[in-house]
């Protein structure tokens, strides 16, 4: 007999792992282990490949993202994250994924072929304008970005003004390495946050993912 409780909406911890339920039931995205517990299939959810699993692991205090979410999700890669992120906000809400490498969209559309509440957008998230139009009008409750570049905190805030609601939540990874190799990482994070804040966003919770991703901050806030 499997344990299985509800740590945040949408989000379970069975037999003392993380799982999501299965939007799309018999299928796997990265050959994670699907297991049936009362009559439902989950998708466990693994540390080391979702950075957003890692931080519920290190702590993660509050996850904005629930059933009935609107996310923009810019970074989609092959769909890891986002199908899970997919999974929490089920038939009512919906996963805006862009992606700009042409390899991975490939196989982000063959994710989101399968899960109606996904819409692959192949663009460049430093360039908005160009894709905005994906979204039809729609404001969104949370934006999760996993870009891995130098600049990923003015794409954040760029991304914020225009498709965010004000008092909605963004999620950054914040990849020390990518924006300056010269510095400590702590010095990174610190001059990240500070233009974050001076983006018009309210840090509420920072996490080191080491072991999980190492050199990664994941950082969460609120648009003011
Ligand atoms: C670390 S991977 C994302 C992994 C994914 N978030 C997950 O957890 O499953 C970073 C992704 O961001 C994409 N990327 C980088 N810069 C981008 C940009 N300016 N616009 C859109 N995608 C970008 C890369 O092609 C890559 O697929």
């Amino acid at each position: 007999m499997s344990t299985l409780s509800e740590i945040f909406p949408g989000i379970y911890r069975l037999d003392g792992k993380l799982a999501t339920k299965n939007f799309a039931p018999g299928t796997r995205v990265y050959g994670e282990k699907l297991v049936s517990a009362r009559n439902v299939e989950y998708r466990m959810w693994d540390l080391f490949r979702s950075k957003l699993a890692g931080a519920i692991a290190k702590g993660l205090s509050h996850v904005p993202i629930a059933p009935g979410s609107l996310v923009l999700y810019l970074g989609a890669s092959t769909g890891t994250t986002p199908s899970h992120v997919s999974d929490i906000v089920g038939e009512e809400g919906a996963v805006f994924a862009v992606e700009f490498a042409q390899r991975s969209m490939r196989d982000l559309m063959d994710v989101c072929a399968k899960r109606p509440n996904m819409m692959p957008i192949f663009g460049d998230a430093r360039m908005p304008d160009e894709w905005g139009a994906a979204l039809e009008g729609h404001q969104v409750d949370v934006l999760y970005q996993d870009v891995a570049q130098p600049d990923q905190d003015a794409i954040l805030i760029r991304c914020a003004q225009k498709f965010l609601k004000p008092g909605g939540y963004a999620m950054l990874c914040i990849k020390s390495q990518s924006i300056d190799v010269t510095l400590p990482p702590a010095k990174v994070y610190e001059q990240v946050l500070k233009r974050l804040e001076a983006g018009g966003f309210e840090t509420v919770q920072t996490l080191i993912l080491d072991p999980y991703d190492k050199d990664h901050m994941f950082w969460m806030g609120k648009r003011k």
